[in-house]
């Protein structure tokens, strides 16, 4: 149950530019064959500056209304933005007919349920990484998804960046023969995002704090899985709390995995950064052949010894900017809700579906559990 829920205050009317923003989404109309209504559940950064921006840059949709318990932020961000309505109530906000498809964004512990009244109310939904934060809500969602048969995308945005969608090509090509060793890392500062008085205050907030395994965590392992094409296998996982004491979890996790493909891996996800990160960044692929490492494909001259950069994707992709690129947010968020469309249209197949979404958490649950225990745990992929 969405502990906020009880919380309402009645949808705000018409704002006093609505004619404006209605007269040029008619316009639009004329060469598009149907508009899809978007709510935003939860209406703070990301949705702000990622996923409504994003959407307002695709004439296919329209941003309808934000539902929030913020009610002061809420309506900010709606004045800003030119979203016509405000709820206070989900069960209000959901039974928007018009409202076809939902992003959420609200904090990563509430995604879960959200999740599932969204499906449950007919909507396709993309959510926010990382999908839920326990296995059991991954399972409902993933029965969700079958049996309503609705598009649910998982919000891994950086599967929109070229330079990663080039490596996970290159490893899909055989460019790098079979990789036994894969490496990802979400290093972070996130002072800025930290404490009751910072931008996001639920991430440090001692009732539903955001663990980095799951929060951090699932964008290296989401990226692993999507370019691998596999499955962790078991999870063998460290963790210490000496960074950030304002977390009231732990900050820092090394994991061990094994891959149903055969490849072994290392994860570390951790908020303490305070200097650059001097690792492989999010996604390394040894191969066989190759070796994927930040961002370029290298390999070895057998008979000079000599490692040659073979592609150099970060320099190839370097004045590739995200479409919204304008503002505080750096991420391909254009281009996901545009995948998003394409799904709901029937255009594509989503690029992180409710199972990979599901088989990103059960992998990082498994390390949570494996730091708290000491044990090496197995990993229940069957969704
Ligand atoms: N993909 C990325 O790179 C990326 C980056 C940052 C955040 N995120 C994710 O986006 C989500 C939101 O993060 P943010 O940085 O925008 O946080 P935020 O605090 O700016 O926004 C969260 C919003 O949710 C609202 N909220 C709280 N409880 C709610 C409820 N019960 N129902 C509806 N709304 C509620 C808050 O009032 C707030 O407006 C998180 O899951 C986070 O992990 C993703």
């Amino acid at each position: 149950m969405d502990i906020m829920t009880n919380f309402f205050y009645p949808p705000i009317g018409p704002l006093p530019y609505q004619g404006r923003v209605r007269v040029g989404l008619l316009l639009l109309k004329k060469e598009t064959s149907m508009t899809i209504g978007i709510g935003i559940i939860g209406g703070g950064g990301i949705a702000a500056e990622g996923h409504i921006r994003g959407y307002q840059t695709d004439a296919r949709c329209e941003v309808l209304a934000i539902y929030d318990v913020d009610a002061d932020k809420a309506q900010e961000q709606a004045e800003r933005l030119g979203v016509p309505q405000v709820y206070g109530a989900l069960d209000e906000f959901l039974a928007r007919p018009d409202i076809q498809a939902v992003s959420i964004c609200s904090p990563d512990h509430l995604h879960g349920e959200q999740v599932h009244a969204a499906l449950r109310a007919g909507k396709h939904v993309l959510c926010e990484k990382p999908m839920c934060t326990t296995r059991e809500d991954a399972a409902r969602i993933v029965q969700d998804v079958r049996e309503t048969g609705l598009t649910f995308l998982g919000g891994h945005v950086y599967h929109f960046r070229p330079d990663y969608q080039a490596m996970a090509t290159a490893y899909q090509t055989g460019e790098i023969g079979e990789v036994w060793l894969a490496e990802g890392d979400y290093i972070s500062d996130l002072r800025s995002v930290y404490g009751p008085n910072s931008q996001t205050p639920w991430r440090t907030n001692a009732q539903a704090a955001q663990d980095i395994l799951l929060g951090g965590g699932c964008h290296p392992l989401g990226l692993m899985l999507w370019a691998l094409q596999t499955q962790v296998t078991q999870v063998f996982a460290f963790a210490n709390h000496k960074a950030e004491p304002i977390l009231p979890l732990n900050d820092c996790y090394v994991v061990s995995l094994t891959f149903a493909n055969g490849a072994i891996g290392k994860l570390i996800a951790a908020s303490g950064n305070r200097g650059y990160a001097p690792t492989g960044g999010h996604l390394t692929l040894y191969g066989t052949e190759g070796t994927l490492w930040g961002g370029k494909l290298y390999r070895n001259n057998r008979e000079e010894h000599r490692t040659e950069i073979i592609h150099d994707y970060r320099e190839q992709f370097k004045d590739h900017k995200p479409r919204v690129h304008d503002t505080r947010q750096v991420h391909h968020f254009a281009e996901q809700c545009e995948h998003f469309l394409d799904c709901i249209e029937g255009k594509a197949q989503p690029q992180m579906s409710a199972i990979d979404a599901a088989r990103v958490i059960a992998a990082l649950v498994a390390g949570i559990e494996s730091a708290r225990t000491g044990q090496m745990v197995p990993v229940d992929n069957n969704f």
